[in-house]
């Protein structure tokens, strides 16, 4: 019989922490087509300042909603708290971003006409969540989605459905319309019964490859719809050149290990100059070994909590283990500290030997190393994906970043910094099995509103001047 409800249980402790009936995927779409022709013929001004307000009902509840999100997802609490500063920190940045790339423009056109280039919503915008930012993530689109005069239907993860339906809470307690913020409670199914509903006018997707392709698929068929997807990565971070292994290793362990991994744009990949190889993994597992691994509000705080549930942690522990059956040499196994929980210990294994290094998203703290003789190499084996959000290089050397930027494919190629931390200012997103070209963050605002340009005179004074015959 098909789960008739949606619990949400603490990672960390195993307690539930929530629970609500499957909604109702027609009744939610209703909602939101009734209302978000109102909504988008209000003045913009009328909708800035309504999620200005939202951005203040975050700010008041910030401590219990931090509080929620590290609860439902096991992640620290500081890491939560930063989580909510990035939600109130959108609003603004998608205020400047609408008005710079969706906004009303003159364009000039010739002949003393009028070329006007405003924008339109889409109309109903489905939303679905992943769990890892439950909050900040759905919210990079939802806040665009909302200020362009779109409703949404957001679905958050069925295993952070509290801290998705503490989102839209807020954002009525702030006057955005309960019709143009609407809460779909469900998992897998009510995702795909959302997405294939005909009263939707577009999709914006954050979560995994897998799911991503198989809605880029049913959505083929239907190029009047927008869809926006933002899916995983097989990051690479490459080691090259560096009198300076410990700053080198803190890089490692913050992109590898930061949210016990699961970061879309976690490191899996360090590709590490042969010659670095031993003192560089050296320096990482004496940090590793440093790093404190706890329960959310545990004092001292931890540096990283559990996965999200023991499904995840026995999925990352398998995976590990087939790894090892590919001919991989583990450097620090995997292990379970807490019975029964899913705290896991970061693991590292050399790969350069593997006869198969499978190009699959392990989301969790997992860190695979390759040797390589030459920065070519180096490059070679960080292209060596499907995927292309995230690479980092960390190098002394200006000359090899600049042919590192130049050859690496991702969407963000930092230097000297860690692969995730992204900025919410500049655009989000990758290429390949990353992403479909639709970027998220600053350039979220693209996808939100359609352009409509319109050649405008005031009087109709026209002529045929050519091929008319004297009448
Ligand atoms: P997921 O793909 O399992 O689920 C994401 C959402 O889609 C959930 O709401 C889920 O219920 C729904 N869903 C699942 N199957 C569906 C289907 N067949 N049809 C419609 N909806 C469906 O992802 P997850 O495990 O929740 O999140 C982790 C993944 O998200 C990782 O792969 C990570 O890299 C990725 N991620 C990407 C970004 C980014 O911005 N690029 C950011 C964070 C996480
Ligand atoms: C994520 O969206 O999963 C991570 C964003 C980042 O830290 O770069």
């Amino acid at each position: 019989m098909a789960a008739s409800e949606i619990v949400s249980t603490e990672p960390a402790t195993g307690a539930v922490l929530w629970r609500q009936e499957i909604g109702d995927v027609d009744g939610e779409v209703a909602a939101a087509r009734a209302s978000w022709a109102d909504w988008a013929s209000r003045p913009i001004a009328f909708r800035i300042e309504t999620l200005r307000r939202y951005a203040n009902v975050v700010r008041q509840k910030a401590d219990t909603f931090a509080d929620l999100i590290a609860r439902e997802t096991g992640k620290p609490l500081w890491e939560a708290r930063s989580e909510i500063d990035a939600v109130i920190g959108k609003v603004d940045i998608s205020v400047t971003a609408y008005s710079e790339r969706t906004g009303q423009r003159r364009v000039d056109a010739p002949m003393n006409t009028r070329l006007a280039l405003r924008h339109k919503p889409h109309g109903v915008l489905a939303v679905l969540g992943p769990y890892n930012f439950p909050a900040h993530l759905p919210n990079g689109h939802i806040v665009p989605a909302l200020l362009a005069g779109n409703a949404v239907v957001f679905k958050p993860s069925e295993k952070t459905p509290a801290s998705g339906a503490f989102l839209i809470e807020c954002l009525h307690a702030a006057g955005v319309p309960a019709g143009c913020a609407r809460l779909l409670i469900g998992g897998p199914d009510e995702g795909k019964a959302l997405a294939g509903h005909d009263g939707i006018d577009g999709l914006l997707f954050t979560g995994s490859a897998r799911t991503g392709i198989a809605l880029n698929r049913a959505f083929a068929a239907k190029p009047e719809k927008i869809l926006a997807l933002e899916m995983g990565g097989n990051n690479p971070i490459v080691v090259w050149d560096t009198p300076d292994l410990y700053s080198a290793a803190v890089l490692v362990v913050q992109s590898a290990f930061t949210t016990a991994g699961q970061r879309c744009t976690a490191a899996r990949r360090l590709i590490v100059d042969q010659e670095l190889y031993a003192p560089l993994i050296g320096e990482i597992s004496k940090l590793i070994g440093r790093l404190i691994i706890g329960e959310p509000h545990a004092d001292p705080a931890p540096f990283m909590g559990p996965v999200i549930d023991n499904d995840t942690a026995d999925l990352l522990t398998e995976s590990f283990l087939e790894l090892t059956f590919l001919g991989g040499k583990p450097i620090r196994h995997m292990e379970r500290p807490i019975e029964g929980r899913p705290f896991v210990t970061p693991a590292m294994i050399d790969m350069t030997d593997a006869r198969e290094k499978p190009d699959v998203e392990l989301f969790g703290p997992i860190l695979q190393v390759v040797r390589a003789a030459t920065f070519e190499d180096a490059i070679a084996e960080a292209n060596n994906t499907r995927y292309g959000l995230s690479a980092s290089l960390v190098s002394q050397n200006p000359k090899l970043y600049d042919q590192f930027w130049a050859n690496v494919r991702a969407g963000i190629v930092n230097w000297n910094r860690p692969t995730n931390g992204a900025s919410s200012t500049a655009p989000f997103g990758g290429i390949g099995w990353s992403g479909n070209h639709r970027p998220s963050a600053y350039y979220a605002a693209d996808y939100c509103a359609y352009p409509v340009v319109s050649s405008e005179a005031e009087q109709a004074r026209v002529s045929i001047g050519i091929g008319l015959r004297d009448g």
